[in-house]
């Protein structure tokens, strides 16, 4: 998961230093949801759209024309315009240049092409480093960055945060109106959420933490500080962690991270609110899995999320890509955007090799089939010159479409054909599963075996739940929650007290909560809780968990669901209420573990809490996904579909439609619960054929 992202910043951070040595510088109503409004569908627009980004600024503007009616004749809507055009717009200090951007707007209206309008934050130039060298971020190691790369800007600057509020306010004041343009992206990435490690912002830290927690008192109380001596006597002894620190301490810098971003992001929001059309829509384009920062909170304030959906080195894996768009779905529980996705390759990844012919087509109709309405190629054209010369693209250096470019033709005039499907339609399932940045970070700060990923562990649930249940949501662990017959928590760390109440309530009001290892075992200050794991939830289990083990070899399980292994982690439970079942006992392992129980579950009010111990094997995975989804009553939203099939549903506005995407190797036939429309094929019938990559759009034939 994190992959392609380390993969990213590791090639930026050798750019980086590249650039220095350069320059040396369950009251589930089974309702439809009919959402009143998609603000991710553009009033007057396609309700399925694609686009590209695209660098006018990079090109004479006698090429331009050529440029929008290449887009056009594919069917591109949309293009990302300007997100590092800052030295074009501002060419130096105090003096703008829109209109050359007015006229990029203009002209690709002209070609029916609306235009997203990104603010040039993640790369300031020239004239306002070397003018204002604070403005720059410092590493960790005390170096202050050079110019020539991006997100080198100091997110905490004071004066920097006054240069990207002018900027973007002037830009909204020239397109805050411009009937072509209908929204804005914050940022790029929002700079990877990198810090500056300086005194200003350590400062800022502490004030952060007085603020928080008051007393000093209350601080060195929540953060044991007693341990290792380090108590705080005073507000500016506390550091900015940097490699092994205070989990607390470490815990807090994440939360402080993530408000200085939303605060940096919320600087440039505001200008652009106040002098735009509230028809524009203000987006940030995240990266799914990416950490940096919580997403729920920077979510906020937008109009919708958007992420880039890249895949680096080798090919899809359907299962963690649908889960990366979900989890994008789930941060503000709507519809959402893939702003960038990538042309056949990308070129920061250890091999840059490109999709299969059919991928990309496959690629886009997954992210629609999950919620998105829009996706965006990264990028139209290479720049000649700059670093991201080999990256996919839809022109080549001569300009003149390259191979994938027919791809990209057929997808979004398919998308143009059935979009009207799409309308009003969203994705409703009756399966949640509850991601927490907090309970993410506190177990990457001890991860107590490196094999513990708990987001491949995410994955290994919702692949199993998914294919059965064929519709996951994923959201933040305070989401409302009653809608949903089953709530699933692989790896909920961080249990404080009212999220245990908020959890409780939806079990005792008939919910069924199924909870992984490690679960209910911090607090928000990231200590342990006395109760033991899971916390305040163990009474409602009627069990607890006697001791954990991370295993240096699987050991064998078994019981109602079957036999199989542990492997990676393994938990030592206990049950202590009369009524509580054990489903899964331990064999023979490392005594601690003998034929004690590694799953249990318990009835609570009208629902059911259960919690699986161990980190399972495929087999078991596979047998507990079916034994939550009976249990819960939870059903397929489509009916059975062959391996390697993905189904999907998005409903609303009183119909549905289901998108079938076949990821597997050889051909599939699909036979379908009813006769229905093949939309793709214009035909209909009672069986899909599909190639590889093949796709077919489903609605009911009237
Ligand atoms: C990111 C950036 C783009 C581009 C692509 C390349 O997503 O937002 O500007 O660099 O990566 O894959």
């Amino acid at each position: 998961m994190s992959l392609r992202l380390s993969g990213r910043i590791a090639v930026w951070l050798l750019l980086q230093l590249f650039a220095t040595a350069q320059s040396n510088p369950n009251a589930y109503s089974g309702s439809i949801s009919q959402p009143s409004e998609i603000p991710t569908q553009i009033p007057g627009q396609d309700a399925l759209l694609m686009g590209t980004a695209w660098y006018p600024e990079q090109w004479p503007e006698s090429r331009w024309e050529e440029d929008l009616k290449l887009m056009e004749a594919a069917n591109i809507k949309v293009v990302r315009v300007a997100e590092f055009a800052w030295s074009r717009m501002e060419p130096s200090e105090g003096h703008y240049d829109f209109d050359w951007l007015e006229r990029a707007i203009n002209l690709a209206a002209k070609h029916h092409i609306v235009s997203v309008v990104g603010t040039p934050t993640a790369t300031p130039p020239a004239w306002l480093t070397q003018k204002y060298p604070d403005v720059l971020r410092v590493e960790e190691n005390g170096r202050r960055v050079t110019h020539g790369n991006r997100a080198h800007g100091s997110a905490t600057s004071p004066r920097y945060r006054v240069f990207c509020r002018d900027i973007a306010e002037r830009m909204a004041l020239r397109f805050g109106h411009n009937p072509n343009v209908v929204g804005w992206q914050i940022d790029n990435e929002y700079g990877y959420a990198l810090m500056s490690f300086d005194d200003a912002s350590k400062h800022l830290f502490q004030d952060w933490i007085k603020a928080k927690y008051k007393t000093l008192d209350n601080l060195n109380a929540q953060w044991t500080t007693n341990y290792w001596s380090e108590t705080y006597d005073s507000w500016s002894e506390i550091p900015i962690p940097i490699g092994g620190h205070n989990p607390g301490l470490r815990l807090d810098w994440k939360h402080f991270v993530t408000y200085e971003w939303a605060a940096y992001q919320q600087n440039q929001i505001d200008v652009i609110r106040a002098h735009s059309e509230p028809r524009q829509f203000i987006t940030g384009n995240l990266m799914g899995f990416f950490d940096g920062f919580d997403h729920y909170t920077i979510t906020k304030p937008l109009t919708f999320s958007s992420w880039d959906d890249y895949v680096g080195k080798g090919h899809v894996d359907p299962d963690h890509n649908g889960l990366s768009h979900d989890l994008t779905r789930g941060f503000k529980r709507q519809n959402f955007w893939v702003m960038e996705t990538q042309p056949g390759m990308v070129n920061w990844s250890s091999l840059n090799n490109s999709l299969n012919r059919g991928e990309g087509r496959a690629m886009a109709w997954q992210a629609v089939a999950h919620g998105a309405d829009d996706v965006n190629y990264w990028q139209w054209r290479s720049a000649l010159n700059g670093q991201e010369q080999y990256h996919g693209t839809l022109l080549g250096a001569d300009g003149t479409p390259v191979p994938f470019y027919d791809e990209v033709n057929q997808t979004a005039h398919e998308f143009g054909k059935v979009q009207s499907a799409f309308k009003g339609t969203t994705v409703v399932s009756q399966v949640a599963m509850l991601y927490s940045y907090d309970s993410h970070w506190a177990i990457q700060f001890q991860k107590h075996t490196d094999a513990y990923n708990d987001n491949e562990i995410l994955k290994s649930y919702y692949a199993n739940l998914r294919g059965l249940s064929q519709s996951i949501d994923v959201v933040s662990a305070d989401a409302p929650l009653s809608s949903y017959k089953l709530v699933v928590a692989p790896s909920l760390n961080v249990i404080p007290e009212d999220l245990a109440k908020h959890l409780l309530e939806y079990v005792r009001d008939g919910g069924h909560l199924v909870l992984g290892p490690r679960s209910g075992m911090k607090d928000q200050f990231d200590s342990l809780l006395k109760q033991r794991q899971p916390g305040f939830l163990a009474d409602a289990l009627g069990g607890r968990v006697e001791q954990y083990y991370p295993l240096e070899k699987d050991f064998p399980v078994s019981g109602s669901w079957g036999e199989g292994q542990a492997t990676i982690w393994a938990e030592q439970l206990k049950s202590f209420a009369p009524d509580t079942e054990v489903l899964l006992k331990y064999g023979k392992s490392n005594g601690w573990l003998d034929d004690q129980p590694a799953v249990i579950t318990h009835a609570f009010g009208k629902g059911r809490i259960t919690y699986i111990g161990a980190v399972l094997d495929d087999k078991l995975m596979a047998a507990a996904a079916q034994w939550m989804v009976q249990q819960s009553g939870v059903t397929p939203v489509f009916g059975p579909v062959p391996d390697g099939v993905e189904v999907s549903r998005r409903t609303g506005d009183g119909h549905e439609v289901f998108i079938l995407i076949n990821f597997a190797k050889d051909d599939r036939t699909v036979s379908l619960p009813r006769p229905m429309k093949l939309l793709l094929a214009g035909t209909e019938g009672g069986t899909v054929d599909l190639p590889p990559y093949g796709v077919e759009i489903l609605v009911d034939a009237k």
